[in-house]
């Protein structure tokens, strides 16, 4: 099967009843988490072909051909997206569980929507299960990385 992670093609042999997540660990994807391999959770979220999906209930036959990218795709120079600078900003990283999940849910929103409101960010992650936030910081990092990236568009 041929697909790609994080603009690196892979053409690999893949077990038929595997998911995209057992797959993504397997090639070494830790930031994509496995909070309930249920579909309940939203830690295991990556884009294949620009839309969020949770990859513990996606079989990883369907990525075939498909672009996929994970939390590490996110900062392929190193150098931090615009929202994983605002969620260390504004402190809505605590345990962390979840955050890769939520930055490829917000990639996805600010894709759409670059200016969203609070109600359209709560909307975009209410998938995505957090224990520890309350969800107030992390929704602040997204209005903010959304913000920086408009000001940047405009320079
Ligand atoms: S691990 Fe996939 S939704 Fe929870
Ligand atoms: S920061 Fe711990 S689950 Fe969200």
């Amino acid at each position: 099967m041929r697909f790609t992670v994080n603009d690196q093609v892979f053409d690999i042999d893949v077990d038929p009843g595997a998911s995209l997540l057992d797959l993504l660990r397997r090639l070494g994807f830790y930031g994509v988490k496995n909070g309930c391999d249920n579909g309940d959770c939203g830690a295991c979220a990556v884009l294949v072909d620009a839309r969020s999906v949770t990859s513990c209930d996606y079989p990883a036959r369907a990525a075939e051909g498909k672009r996929i990218v994970t939390v590490e795709g996110l900062a392929p120079s190193g150098s931090l997206h615009p929202l994983q600078a605002a969620f260390l900003d504004t402190g809505a990283v605590q345990c962390g569980f979840c955050t890769p999940g939520m930055l490829i849910s917000a990639v996805e929103l600010l894709e759409h929507n670059p200016d969203p409101s609070e109600s359209e960010v709560r909307e975009a992650l209410r998938g995505n299960l957090c224990r520890c936030t309350g969800y107030t910081k992390p929704v602040e990092a997204i209005q903010l990385a959304a913000a920086r990236m408009r000001e940047v568009d405009h320079d």
